[in-house]
């Protein structure tokens, strides 16, 4: 396992011990989240724990049902206690960038009916500033590249993202751009402009969404309210 690797977990089974029995939770998508939702199967088999996972992706779904995570739609359950997601990116202010593994839409409406977010990251995720980490938008893929002109022309470095020369879709069956924008200054600005991009389903900044994020460093989880 990387040093990444080992303070990933650290963080995933720091952040199970905010679970108690009966909760609704969000689990997020992602490396980190893997190993969250690993402790948590464990915690279910071994305690006993009783909850219901609502997943952002088919990907977290797959490995809490195997793991014997009761899971459920977000459409299925009346509230969600707390959310635990991954990051790719989070400034001194918690304003972060998500959707490096392509799950922010599912990840966003999970998180905006939360009753608490909270974010596990490793230390090399905290940053001054927004924007060394390409800002992902989910793309409807009708008219993307029309889309990706607007965008080239707006100043945002778009990047359809691909594998093996082919769009990456996401479970909504959209397309991915990656906006490389070096520095966002002013985020709330930049998100009120995607927000009006018709073709763009949802970006990838998550502004005033999380309450607590547990940074693994060296020296342990370091848990910020
Ligand atoms: C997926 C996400 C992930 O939470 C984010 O990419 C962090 O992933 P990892 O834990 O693998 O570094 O937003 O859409």
């Amino acid at each position: 396992m990387t040093h990444q690797d080992e303070l990933k977990k650290l963080v995933g089974e720091e952040a199970v011990k905010f679970i108690k029995d009966g909760m609704v939770v969000g689990l997020g998508t992602g490396s980190t989240v893997r190993f969250m939702v690993d402790a948590l199967g464990k915690r279910v088999k071994d305690e006993g724990l009783s909850i219901v996972g609502v997943p952002t992706s088919e990907r977290t779904k797959k490995q809490a049902n195997d793991l014997g995570i009761e899971t459920k739609g977000v459409d299925e359950v009346d509230h969600i206690d707390l959310t635990i997601d991954g990051a790719d990116q989070i400034d001194p202010n918690f304003q972060g960038i998500k959707g490096g593994g392509g799950a922010h839409l599912w990840e966003k409406i999970v998180a905006i009916n939360s009753e608490k977010n909270m974010w596990i990251v490793d230390e090399s995720k905290m940053a001054d500033q927004l924007g060394s980490f390409p800002l992902p938008l989910e793309v409807i893929p009708y008219g993307s590249k029309q889309l990706f002109k607007r965008l080239e022309i707006g100043g945002y470095h778009p990047k359809f993202r691909m594998k093996n020369n082919h769009y990456v879709m996401t479970d909504s069956n959209n397309y991915i751009i990656d906006l490389h924008m070096s520095k966002i200054n002013n985020s709330q600005k930049v998100a009120a402009s995607l927000d009006h991009m018709t073709g763009v389903v949802e970006h990838g900044l998550f502004l005033d969404i999380v309450n607590t994020v547990i940074v693994g460093r060296e020296t342990g989880p370091e848990i910020l309210h």
